[in-house]
């Protein structure tokens, strides 16, 4: 059978089966980042971290497109970066940024892409309501000032513990993750496998240790 290939930042990339861009650019050994990909559980597409610039300059992201044979993508230009930076900067703007005091300080993926990419100033003010947090669990905290909305904790609850504990309520500005009725962790039949706090890219729902 003929082979097919794809090419990132030049480099020609054979095709077998990857489901999306993403994984395919990941074979190339370039390092994507991501915040709402996770390999086994569906794809979301909503952080945009994986973008990528196709030859027509049009930017996607990377975790939704199919490979197609021939395809050219870059992965890494100036208007990506652009692009990157403008993402992380307005998601730490409505980030609680006690970043010292967090449980997953050195250990947190908006942290890690921050530094990588040099986000060190905020153009925007910080106008997010603070909500409460969330310590009835046996199993896990629930700081909601740290979620940034990626979903994978709703997605792994759902999709590989068949649970459906957590879930997305309110629109817009207002959106959160939490579960149903806005009842606390403890008052639900959360069975506390901790399985949210193992994906959550922030620390946003960590293992409760106490
Ligand atoms: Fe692709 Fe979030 S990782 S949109």
């Amino acid at each position: 059978m003929e082979k097919k290939f794809m090419y990132v930042d030049d480099i020609a990339v054979e095709l077998n089966g990857e489901k999306n861009v993403l994984e395919v650019i990941r074979k190339a050994g370039i390092d994507m980042p991501t915040l709402c990909y996770h390999p086994e559980l569906s794809i979301y597409g909503a952080c945009r971290m994986c973008v990528v610039e196709d030859d027509r300059g049009r930017i996607d992201a990377s975790c939704s497109m199919e490979p197609r044979d021939g395809m050219e993508i870059r992965t890494n230009t100036a208007r990506l970066l652009r692009h990157r930076r403008m993402i992380l900067e307005l998601l730490l703007a409505a980030h609680d940024c006690s970043c010292t005091t967090c449980a997953k300080s050195g250990n947190c993926r908006l942290q890690e892409l921050a530094q990588r990419f040099g986000v060190r100033h905020i153009r925007f003010p910080n106008n997010k309501p603070r909500y409460k947090k969330d310590y009835t669990s046996y199993a896990v905290f629930r700081d909601p000032n740290k979620c940034i909305l990626c979903g994978d904790c709703v997605r792994v609850c759902e999709e590989l513990q068949g649970q459906g504990i957590l879930n997305f309520a309110f629109r817009g500005s207002e959106l959160q993750v939490m579960p149903a009725f806005d009842k606390k962790l403890g008052e639900t039949k959360c069975v506390g496998c901790g399985q949210c706090a193992a994906v959550c890219t922030t620390g946003a729902i960590t293992v409760n240790d106490q």
